[in-house]
């Protein structure tokens, strides 16, 4: 089959960068992103590319390229579904807040959504692929839908799972590790296959693109993102040792990941892992295995999650205890809100859990980010329901300077590992706070010695 015409349906995280690439790699292709949210297309279309809803390095410049020429984003959900011959479902999959599964499943209502709309407007053959992180066996969900609801035609489902990190999107949908494409066994889902091959292959190289049956491409993405959190909450794991006996756990992950087998890479100790997926994919990997009666291999995943939270709560425990067991009216300024740096994404950031705790404690918090808004902080606060939005705004305040936010602050404390914070004149910082003045480092990103050498008490993790 020849591919003309792709539609995605979601122009989020996901949807936006990935279409991106697509449009720049295949000029002969027609990308169309839809999307409910109005606001969000307005932005994607902004005449100035910089005003794009979602910051990735190099985003802009591909935006730039291939808007209006291949690339287009609407809300016109239907026309872009009635035209493509490929339809790809990126719409967000969050844990469900109510009814069954709630805190756990992964809420699968505007994937329905997607199937029934797709269903509806079809009117020839269509290949729908799940971009989405979704529960094994899900294409069997959307599959019903499709032939039960739809106007007589043909429906392939293949999983073509997304592996990009946020702040590294752009690089990682250009040089893939690898494509993975789940399809059925019969020859229609052979040929579905191959066309959405033919797509990648403008840019992919052959070895790179692996092709599986369905159940394989879903479930190997909830379990990719299910090791790499675990990495980390093993790391994490032993950053609490190491404080308590000596060891330097920077130097023991070099250590163990110059083990070939190992590997040197997502050994970062950390305030703990934050974003969008892992927690919700591991959560909906447990509740997966729970409803199977795997109650082991439930709770062997539950671990990384438990073990997350407790290093996210044990960040902001060490705050309060080393400022002498009160933060009560403290300034305590946070360098970075993100979950991680290279993204205005703050899903599931620690640093919300940690600004929680402290203002129970009645702290003050005061938080510099390159990427974040102050709005976009106090509705992360807002989300949790711990207070009222007035007592939260009482609490946070936002700055366009970081040396402004430092002034007169009891602490610092690193949340997100932007660059800049590294390159900031330190000594000047020093001068400006209470004395002594401290510095927690949730991304050990600061010089140790340097830090002791201007004066600050110096903490990191794990060591
Ligand atoms: P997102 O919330 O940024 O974007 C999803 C978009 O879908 C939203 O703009 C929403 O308005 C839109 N949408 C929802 N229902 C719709 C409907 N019925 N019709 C049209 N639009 C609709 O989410 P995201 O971060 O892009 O994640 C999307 C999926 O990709 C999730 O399943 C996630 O697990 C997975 N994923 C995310 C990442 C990541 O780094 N964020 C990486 C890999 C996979
Ligand atoms: C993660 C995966 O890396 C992607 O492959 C996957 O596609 C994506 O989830 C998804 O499914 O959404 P992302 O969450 O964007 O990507 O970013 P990561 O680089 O994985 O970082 C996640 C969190 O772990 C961040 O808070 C980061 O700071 C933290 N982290 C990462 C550590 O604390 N230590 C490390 O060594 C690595």
């Amino acid at each position: 089959m020849k591919i003309t015409k792709i539609c995605c349906i979601g122009a989020g995280y996901v949807g936006g960068p990935t279409m991106a690439v697509i449009a720049q790699k295949c000029p002969q292709i027609e990308v169309t992103v839809v999307d409910l949210n109005a606001e969000r297309i307005a932005a994607w279309n902004d005449a100035d590319v910089d005003n794009i809803p979602i910051y990735e390095p190099g985003l802009a410049d591909i935006v730039a390229e291939a808007r209006g020429r291949n690339l287009f984003f609407s809300t016109d959900v239907e026309k872009a579904i009635d035209e493509a011959q490929i339809i790809f479902i990126s719409v967000n999959t969050p844990t469900k807040t109510y009814g069954k599964g709630k805190g756990m499943a992964a809420d699968l209502k505007f994937i329905e959504l997607c199937a029934r709309q797709i269903a509806s407007v079809a009117k020839d053959n269509k290949i729908v692929v799940e971009k989405s992180t979704l529960p094994v066996r899900t294409a069997e969900a959307i599959k019903s839908i499709l032939d039960n609801t739809g106007n007589g035609v043909q429906f392939q489902i293949l999983s073509n799972p997304e592996f990009l990190a946020e702040g590294t999107a752009v690089q990682d949908l250009l040089q893939p590790d690898r494509i993975l494409i789940g399809g059925d066994a019969s020859a229609e889902g052979q040929h579905a296959i191959a066309a959405l091959v033919g797509v990648y292959s403008n840019w992919v190289p052959a070895d790179k693109i692996l092709t599986t049956n369905v159940w394989s491409s879903e479930l190997s993405k909830l379990t990719a993102n299910a090791f790499l959190a675990q990495r980390i909450s093993s790391i994490n794991a032993m950053s609490e040792l190491c404080e308590k006996t000596g060891a330097d756990v920077n130097e023991v992950a070099k250590a163990i990941g110059m083990d070939s087998r190992i590997g040197p890479k997502f050994l970062k100790a950390s305030v703990g892992f934050g974003g969008s997926c892992f927690q919700k994919d591991i959560l909906n990997l447990v509740y997966i295995a729970k409803s199977y009666g795997l109650h082991e291999v439930a709770d062997y995943w539950e671990q990384v999650i438990i073990m997350n939270d407790h290093q996210k709560r044990r960040f902001s425990n060490t705050i309060v205890r080393t400022l002498y067991n009160t933060v009560a009216d403290k300034k305590i300024t946070f360098l970075g809100w993100a979950f991680k740096k290279d993204t205005n994404d703050t899903r599931e950031s620690a640093a919300i859990y940690v600004a929680d705790d402290l203002i129970n404690e009645q702290a003050q918090i005061a938080v510099y980010d390159p990427k974040v808004s102050r709005k976009k902080v106090l509705a992360d606060l807002d989300y949790l329901e711990s207070r009222t939005a007035a007592a939260n705004a009482n609490s946070i305040v936002s700055f366009e300077n970081p040396y402004e936010a430092c002034e007169k602050a009891h602490a610092i404390a690193v949340l997100t590992e932007w660059d800049e914070f590294v390159t900031y004149d330190w000594k000047k910082i020093y001068d400006s706070m209470q004395k002594p003045a401290f510095v927690f480092d949730g991304r050990n990103i600061l010089d140790r010695g340097e830090m002791e050498a201007i004066g600050f008490v110096y903490q990191g993790i794990g060591a």
